[in-house]
């Protein structure tokens, strides 16, 4: 008989609870969460509590938005029996872990991050945890020997970097990291926000992944247009999202130029795909205690595998007697 070694693939994921999830995440990074669940041998999809501090500085805002994102998470098709849902602050090992990586990333390694650039080029000051921000991002991954990681196109650099700290402790120490491959959709460009710059929360110009009918009406109409040419082009690349090139073809054929008509039918796609969401999560937020339970059983199976990671790292590290 032939043995086959195989290696387990894991999935693992994250987003931030700064704020409500919205159409950008979802089809930049969720949807892939949910529609590759089932193709891994393990998937684990946790909340960067500790991501979030960042920017996020508010207790009562803070336990919200995880409690929302975990509901959030589920309404989406997430499967908690085969899933492992859990918060990142729960889970020590992850911030003790990103220590043992500052050790060996350099100062200008770090400087080449996109975000560092971007607040450098702004002459804004950030805090230690925004510079730092890759590091911990890789320890999340890393922790868990994660083999394959579904993000956006933005995280890219953040992937690599991620890669590029495995090998470095693997050269150093000998090989304990599993490189995690990133899974973006390529043909997802960067969904645009109502004010054609990047879909995010940080700019106040999204639609959220759960908004109301009456929300999504008043939120399309904001899309700013370019006042020439026949197709306006940030409701145009919305609209790609619902529905094909071909199913929209006629129909900005039809209304030519009359930009109040195809926001009126993007609203109305919109609110067609969000309301059976809508509906799911309405009904699991019921629910809170039930919810919470789902974080307590995934804090308990992440623990134990970054806990015996962890004790491995600090093994090879030379700290144990
Ligand atoms: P935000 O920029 O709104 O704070 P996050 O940084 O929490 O979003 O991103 C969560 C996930 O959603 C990431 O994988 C990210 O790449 C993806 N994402 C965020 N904004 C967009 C967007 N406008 N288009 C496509 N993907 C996005
Ligand atoms: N940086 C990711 C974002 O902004 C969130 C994140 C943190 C993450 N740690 C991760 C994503 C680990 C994937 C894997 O969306």
């Amino acid at each position: 008989m032939l043995l086959l070694l195989v290696m387990k693939e894991r999935m693992l994921s994250g987003v931030k609870p700064s704020g409500r999830p919205h159409i950008g995440n979802y089809f930049g990074a969720m949807r892939q969460f949910v529609e590759l669940q089932s193709e891994y041998d393990e998937v684990f999809i946790f909340i960067a509590d500790y991501h979030a501090l960042n920017t996020l500085q508010n207790r009562e805002e803070m336990r919200q938005n995880i409690l929302d994102l975990i509901i959030d998470y589920l309404a989406i098709g997430l499967d908690s029996k085969n899933v492992v849902l859990y918060q990142q602050s729960r889970i020590s090992a992850h911030t003790e872990l990103a220590w043992v990586f500052d050790t060996i990333v350099q100062m200008g390694y770090l400087k080449r991050a996109h975000a560092y650039k971007d607040a450098e080029a702004k002459g804004v000051d950030i805090n230690v945890g925004t510079f730092n921000y890759p590091i911990l991002m890789a320890a999340d991954i890393l922790l868990y020997d994660a083999t394959a990681v579904p993000v956006g196109k933005d995280q890219k650099q953040h992937l690599e970097f991620t890669r590029d700290i495995a090998e470095k402790f693997n050269k150093i120490y000998g090989d304990i990291f599993t490189l995690p491959e990133s899974i973006i959709v390529e043909s997802v460009e960067t969904v645009p926000g109502l004010d054609g710059r990047k879909m995010s929360k940080s700019y106040d110009n999204t639609i959220p992944l759960f908004a109301s009918r009456e929300e999504i009406e008043r939120l399309v109409k904001k899309i700013v247009t370019d006042s020439s040419g026949d197709r306006p082009e940030n409701v145009y690349a919305l609209h790609k999202l619902f529905k094909s090139e071909e199913e929209l073809a006629p129909i900005y054929e039809e209304y030519k130029g009359k930009y109040g008509e195809l926001k009126r039918i993007l609203a109305e796609d919109v609110d067609a795909f969000i309301a059976p969401m809508r509906e799911r999560r309405a009904e699991i937020a019921k629910d809170v205690e039930g919810v919470k339970e789902i974080l307590d059983n995934g804090a308990n199976i992440a623990h134990e595998l970054a806990d015996a990671k962890m004790q491995l790292v600090r093994d090879r590290l030379g700290v144990v007697l």
